[in-house]
């Protein structure tokens, strides 16, 4: 980073179906628990960054740039970024070039998203305006559509069962129960994700992050000390259409965002201990471990045959690194998955963590569509 760039204050709504709560009110709950977190004041925000990926189709409204502005007294300028699911990771990235630039010195970081407010069949097809609408919608396919396909090819390459892929979600949902704003507090078997309802084979309900709303915002700053700094903040990007893809099992935007964030922050793979990954479902997880380094190309499962067991080191080698937490916070899948908060929401996670267990690295992992945009940050806490 060409600057030294601190998580000064960060806070989020509950994620789930919130009837009783418009995208405007989303917004001002995270953003007033993030400034009222940092050591600053609402006047101290000299800019404002939107993530948002549907809030035309699914709220009638867009320039959510011009709502947060008027939720601080003095109106800073605010823009909004859009990159599908991975909106939250770019609009950070985009906060970061800020504040390297000079041009803002605190910035408000918001996602937010209300999908519950109209039919599953509109935000299915909302969302699928992150693939290709040329190659894939034609198709007929949706994202459950797009995953079960990897899912598929990923069974075939490297023999993994139904039952076992059961094992991701059931990890997951069983982190979440621990997270107060979480949609999904309900411990799940891998025999209840195994027997739940049929989406797009082989995945089932319980493979699948859901339709939620929520919002989540941080500020980050050059201006004010905290235990939390942005180490390294990288985006990469691959071809639109998994058609156009030479493999559908790996991800390589994730590798290339990867690569270049722990050579921003120069911090070996094994010195990672908590990691935030998009499992907006659960073969993603598996696919996500393995690009980002942390398992070898079809060994991902053993991580989740492992913390099921809860042993979270068993899967590395000696020299490879120590106890691994990865989606703490129970994920996509057991969090919810409003789709642009979920990359803010992620840092957040990353962040507590850090700051519970003493450890110094973490890592958040935020991608669009099937991973055709992506976002990863690596977080260093070093307490005083
Ligand atoms: N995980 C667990 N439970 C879920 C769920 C999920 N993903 N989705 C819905 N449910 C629950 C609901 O809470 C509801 O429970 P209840 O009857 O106790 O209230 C029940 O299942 C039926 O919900 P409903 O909304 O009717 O489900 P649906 O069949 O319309 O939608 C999916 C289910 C999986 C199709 C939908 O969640 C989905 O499309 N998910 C993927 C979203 C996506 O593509 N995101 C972008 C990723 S790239």
């Amino acid at each position: 980073m060409n600057s030294d760039i601190r998580l000064i204050g960060y806070g989020q709504t509950r994620f789930g179906e919130l009837w009783d709560m418009g995208i405007r009110d989303l917004m001002e709950e995270a953003a007033d628990a993030a400034i009222s977190s940092a050591p600053i004041t609402a006047l101290d925000i000299d800019m404002i960054i939107v993530s948002n990926m549907l809030a035309e189709i699914t709220n009638g409204q867009a320039h959510l740039s011009a709502i947060a502005s008027s939720l601080l007294p003095h109106h800073p300028p605010a823009l909004r970024v859009e990159s599908a699911c991975g909106s939250g990771a770019f609009a950070l990235h985009t906060a970061c070039a800020m504040l390297e630039s000079g041009r803002a010195r605190n910035v408000l970081v918001i996602g937010a998203e209300k999908m519950t407010d109209v039919s599953n069949d509109i935000v299915s097809s909302a969302l699928m305006g992150a693939a290709d609408a040329e190659q894939e919608r034609p198709a007929g396919l949706t994202f459950p559509g797009i995953f079960g396909m990897i899912a598929q090819r990923y069974m075939h390459e490297y023999g993994l069962s139904r039952a076992a892929l059961s094992l991701v979600s059931a990890v997951h949902h069983r982190n979440a129960c621990g997270n107060s704003f979480a949609q999904f507090r309900t411990e799940v078997t891998p025999d209840d994700v195994s027997g739940s309802a049929p989406v797009a084979d082989p995945l089932r309900l319980l493979d699948c992050s859901p339709i939620s709303d929520g919002a989540a915002a941080c500020v980050l700053s050059t201006d004010k000390e905290s235990p939390v700094r942005i180490a390294a903040s990288q985006i990469a990007s691959d071809s639109l259409s998994i058609v156009d893809r030479p493999v559908l099992t790996s991800f390589s935007a994730t590798k290339d965002a990867a690569e270049r964030s722990l050579a921003e922050a120069e911090v070996k793979l094994k010195d990672i201990r908590i990691v935030e990954t998009h499992d907006c479902f659960s073969i993603a997880a598996l696919i996500n471990l393995e690009d980002l380094g942390f398992a070898d190309p079809g060994g991902g499962i053993r991580f989740y045959r492992n913390a099921y067991e809860g042993q979270t080191a068993a899967h590395r080698s000696p020299g490879e690194g120590g106890a691994l937490g990865v989606n703490m916070s129970g994920g996509l899948k057991g969090c919810g998955h409003p789709v642009g908060a979920t990359g803010i929401k992620q840092i957040i996670d990353v962040a507590k963590r850090l700051r519970e267990t003493g450890e110094r690295y973490g890592l958040a992992h935020n991608f669009g569509g099937a991973c055709a945009t992506c976002g990863v940050h690596v977080l260093e806490h070093s307490p005083s």
